[in-house]
């Protein structure tokens, strides 16, 4: 465990920050890099305050030290700490979470802030920032300044400023000291170019170890995924002008072993047009290998991606290129803009004032674009190449649920993933990273992989009733779902009432896996019930069926102890459906809204109410 009672020198916090005469230390919990790269500009911005700071991963720290680090003068503790999926802490935030939840550490003299990341959208927004900034609290630590919220649905990144606009002074008061400076723009990493370099000391793409998508070794994980062969690739509708593609990836010989409702990972390739433009707009001969090495020699994070590699790869690989770009790095590349109204334009978009923020809002958020999409747009905007590569976020894996059961494809994993694509307001056709990466590939095509358990499992009686509702392709695990269930009745065993909500928009059009479907129902394995949405003048969806089977809704769920799964959209279906549940449980058992609500919690807690959603 990171908690032994003597921090080693690797773990220990406090002594780095000594070492390296430091008093601001500011911790992430990050999962998908926002809640890193918040924390690290915090660290960075902390300087201007002649409060030197210090990036840390609560996973590789002695976090009891929290208690000590009252002994550096001055000192301040930041967190930036996303929550994940329900209501959970992110993986390298887990221990630290844990050794809080049911310590008793006397945290008096530790001055501390916190600013939580979170998405409104699901059901428990925040909920570890809120838990860390109370606890601190309780623990005896000062709260320098009050709780801070980004919201990902809406914009995390103007929360963040407005945030941290408004510590900043705070800190200064706390500890009476003043701004020493202008803000200055500090590279966190220098370049180095590699003029002849042997080609097998260069990344081509891999997440950690060098060659290692070639030199494959298991055991298969995140940092060291499985190159899995595509096996099977076809088209899912069968009319409109949308695509979703059905996949299988081949995990023979790779000991991977997954269950009906985990979910795989793949590292997406970015769009190779994308690729070179940025080099063409740049000026930049892309095969240029190059390592970029962190100035802070006491960071754990030696290079921002794996290097050394060449900038292609950089590109192609570790950078996000797609997705809007946060304001620190609109005002970052103004430095680089030579047009006075592309600067003044980059830089009043990077400011807080309400002019700024509205226009950011309105010309990348709103009009959607994207890094490529500012350097076309901004013509004297040429930032070095490098510098770009350390602002950008690490290019992110994708998660899909897996639509197969090891019952029925013990060496396949089965992926159901809608292509998306989309025209911005400025014209564009943008296409999503890893799904039009999918659809490009071909069959024996290899991609890097690894399965992520989940929670979402059916219950382990196959005789427990169960009710399903994914529609669109929310429909995926639940496939794996019936696979498991039919593999049951072939077996011989019993199995209880099983029964799909699936809806699309026509039954001609996107009705995924429908002769599938059909056979589980012929086979006596399902109960199906179909929403079409875009069949009738009115739109009738799964929330709508549901509604009118409340009765017998409440039966299963209620009286026969069944389970309920949801899966897919989760801004607005799963909503509808928790609230349809709420009101049947109310209706159904004779109870107030409260008492309605507590039992749907309970049943959440009891696993008997499973969500496998995504926004
Ligand atoms: P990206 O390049 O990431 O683009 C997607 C982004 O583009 C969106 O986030 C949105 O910001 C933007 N966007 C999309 N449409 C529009 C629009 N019309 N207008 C403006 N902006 C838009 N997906 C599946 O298909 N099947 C699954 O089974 C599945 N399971 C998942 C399970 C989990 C746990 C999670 C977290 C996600 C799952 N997803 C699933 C979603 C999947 O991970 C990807 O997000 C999705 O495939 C898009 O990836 P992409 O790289 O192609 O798109
Ligand atoms: P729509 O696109 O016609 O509005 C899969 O995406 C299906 O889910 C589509 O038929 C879609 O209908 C439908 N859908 C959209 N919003 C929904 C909601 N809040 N509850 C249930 N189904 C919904």
């Amino acid at each position: 465990s990171m908690y032994q009672s003597t921090p080693s020198s690797e773990t220990s916090f406090v002594q780095k920050l000594r070492t390296s005469g430091r008093s601001l230390v500011v911790f992430y919990g990050s999962q998908t890099g926002t809640a890193e790269e918040f924390a690290s500009r915090l660290a960075k911005e902390g300087g201007r305050f002649s409060l030197k700071g210090m990036l840390a991963d609560p996973e590789e720290c002695s976090m009891e030290e929290l208690a000590q680090l009252k002994d550096i003068p001055n000192s301040l503790a930041l967190f930036c700490l996303a929550t994940y999926g329900e209501g959970d802490p992110t993986d390298n935030a887990q221990e630290f979470f844990e050794w809080l939840q049911n310590g008793d550490a006397d945290l008096s003299g530790l001055n501390y802030a916190v600013f939580g990341l979170g998405n409104k959208t699901y059901e428990h927004y925040n909920e570890m920032g809120k838990f860390v900034d109370k606890r601190l609290e309780d623990l005896g630590a000062t709260r320098v300044f009050e709780l801070g919220m980004g919201d990902d649905d809406a914009n995390i990144e103007d929360d963040f400023i407005t945030w941290k606009d408004r510590l900043w002074p705070a800190v200064c008061e706390f500890f009476g000291i003043e701004a020493s400076g202008e803000e200055e723009s500090m590279r966190q990493y220098k370049l180095t170019e590699h003029a002849d370099i042997a080609p097998e000391k260069v990344y081509k793409g891999e997440v950690a170890r060098l060659n290692s998508l070639v030199t494959q070794r298991p055991p298969f994980d995140s940092k060291n995924p499985f190159m899995a062969p595509i096996l099977e690739k076809r088209q899912l509708y069968t009319g409109g002008d949308r695509s979703c593609l059905h996949i299988e990836l081949g995990i023979t010989d790779s000991k991977i072993r997954y269950d009906a409702g985990d979910h795989v990972a793949v590292y997406p390739e970015n769009d190779k047009a994308l690729v070179e433009r940025i080099g063409q707009l740049l000026e930049v001969d892309l095969d240029t290998v190059i390592t970029l090495t962190n100035v802070d020699s006491d960071s754990s994070k030696k290079t921002p991606f794996p290097c050394p590699c060449s900038y292609r790869t950089a590109l192609s690989f570790y950078v996000d290129i797609t997705s809007n770009p946060r304001t620190h790095v609109l005002k970052e590349i103004s430095e680089f803009t030579s047009d006075p109204e592309e600067k003044a334009k980059l830089k009043q978009m990077a400011s807080t004032t309400a002019e700024g923020k509205q226009e950011y809002q309105e010309w990348v958020i709103k009009e959607n674009r994207s890094i490529v999409h500012i350097l076309e747009d901004l013509k004297s905007c040429k930032p070095h190449l490098d510098y770009l590569l350390e602002l950008l976020p690490r290019l992110q894996c994708r998660y899909y649920s897996i639509s197969s059961s090891p019952k029925a494809h013990a060496e396949r994993i089965h992926v159901t993933a809608a292509i998306v694509q989309y025209k911005t307001p400025t014209g564009r056709t943008v296409n999503g990273v890893a799904t039009s990466w999918l659809g490009r590939l071909s069959l024996n095509d290899k991609i890097p992989i690894f399965v992520r358990r989940s929670a979402f499992r059916l219950p382990t009686r196959p005789q427990t009733p169960v009710v399903m509702v994914g529609p669109g392709t929310g429909i995926a695990p639940f496939r794996g779902f019936l696979q498991e269930r039919a593999f049951c009745l072939e077996q011989g065993k019993q199995i209880g009432e099983t029964i799909l909500y699936f809806g699309c928009r026509k039954r001609d059009e996107d009705f995924l896996y429908q002769e599938e479907l059909m056979e589980f129902v012929n086979k006596g394995v399902l109960k199906l019930h179909t929403a079409f949405s875009r069949e009738k003048e009115h739109k009738v969806y799964v929330t709508h069926l549901m509604e009118q089977h409340k009765e017998d809704l409440w039966r299963i769920l209620g009286k026969e102890n069944g389970h309920l799964y949801v899966c897919g959209d989760a801004r607005n279906m799963a909503r509808d459906v928790h609230n349809l549940v709420v009101d049947l449980v109310a209706e159904g058992g004779g109870m107030n809204k409260d008492a309605a609500n507590a039992y749907v919690k309970k049943m959440e807690a009891q696993k008997r109410y499973s969500a496998d959603v995504w926004s």
